[in-house]
């Protein structure tokens, strides 16, 4: 197949990962035979150096044209003076709104030769494969600001609509698993949880009668998460709720550095990054983890190309270099010695062509 795809590597560690992603797409194009054209632009606070804005009109033009975008990572202490007015972040916000990418999809899992990594015991870990999904593109995150010298608001809206169709995306990939669906909200004091319980609530009445929906606050949710991680398979919750759970699901993997996401909207087009920021204190050492960064690869290839084989491709080649003992700092032990993010991108590049099963 043909596609383009938009590279934006960001700030701090975001483009050493993306290289990395970069060496893996362009492996599967040759060893699968399709034509992946890529080209870079600028996201972020290199954005604001280089062009003046978090997200330029370059930008935005070229991934509104593009099959899918790779983003590394955005921000950094560069860019982080309380009083400044643009942030890189916005360029973030920004992108995901104009693509209208309300759907993000975070994978949690717990990868067997990752065990060591986690604070969590491994029996407690065992076998954990959640979906979480995150609406992206409303809540708290894009209503209105206010501030005065001593009084600061942030609204929080959302529309049924907006519920809707976020529970609808959970409730689909429910169908293709095992069916349970835990609705994260703050329904005991939130209005907007209210309102996104009830439309839950209905359209799986409605329409997905047969899956297993419950609800569950987002403070147990946090508690249950570390307690019985196991328990969930497709978590779905509002925009901040689903950046906090994510970073504690995290735990779960062993390092943030290996979750991916993707986020998508109506069509195929979609937005993929890693989970993790710009790690801003190991930038430019060539020792982050890029497996994040690779796993979005592996959903870019499955979500927006519908290439099924050629993402267990990736995603297998992955396990395979954990379970080689190739760990960057993040996941090493101290008897494993330690890999640098390009030697973490060859080995996945050599075991996706040394495995006999895609021939
Ligand atoms: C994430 C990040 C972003 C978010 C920041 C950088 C705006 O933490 O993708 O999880 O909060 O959505
Ligand atoms: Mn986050």
């Amino acid at each position: 197949m043909k596609a383009t795809i938009t590279l934006l590597p960001g700030d701090g560690i975001g483009p050493e990962v993306t290289h990395e992603a970069k060496r893996v797409l362009l492996a599967i194009a040759e060893f699968f035979g399709h034509q992946f054209e890529m080209r870079e632009a600028y996201l972020g606070g290199c954005a604001m150096d280089y062009c003046g804005e978090p997200l330029p009109e370059r930008t935005a033009q070229l991934c509104l044209e593009s099959d899918a975008v790779l983003l590394g990572a955005i921000g950094g202490p560069k860019w982080d003076n309380p009083k400044a007015t643009v942030r890189p972040e916005q360029g973030l916000l920004g992108l995901r709104k104009l693509l209208d990418v309300y759907a993000n999809l975070r994978p949690v899992r717990a990868f067997e030769p990752l065990f060591h990594a986690s604070p969590l015991k491994p029996e407690r870990i065992q076998g954990v494969d959640i979906a979480v999904v995150r609406e992206l593109t409303s809540g708290i995150y894009f209503g209105q600001k206010t501030r005065t010298s001593d009084t600061a608001t942030d609204e929080c809206i959302y529309t049924k609509d907006e519920i809707e169709r976020i529970a609808r995306f959970a409730f689909e990939l429910a169908r293709t698993r095992t069916g349970h669906v835990v609705s994260v909200d703050k329904a005991n004091v939130l209005e907007t949880s209210r309102l996104w319980r009830e439309t839950v609530t209905q359209l799986a009445e409605r329409e997905y009668p047969t899956l297993h929906l419950e609800h569950m606050l987002v403070d147990a949710a946090a508690m249950k998460l570390i307690q019985q991680p196991s328990y969930f398979d497709v978590l779905v919750t509002e925009n901040m709720f689903g950046d906090i759970l994510t970073d504690e699901a995290s735990v779960i993997s062993g390092s943030l550095g290996v979750l991916p996401s993707a986020s998508l909207g109506e069509g195929h087009r979609g937005l993929y990054e890693p989970v993790h920021g710009s790690a801003p204190d190991i930038a430019g050492l060539g020792i982050a983890n890029p497996i994040g960064a690779i796993l979005s690869v592996a959903l870019m290839l499955r979500h927006s190309f519908a290439l099924e084989t050629e993402a267990q491709a990736v995603e297998t080649a992955v396990v395979e270099v954990m379970r080689a003992g190739m760990f960057t700092p993040d996941v090493a032990l101290p008897e494993h010695g330690q890999v640098t993010t390009r030697q973490v991108g060859e080995a996945v590049i050599a075991a996706i062509t040394a495995n006999e099963a895609w021939y």
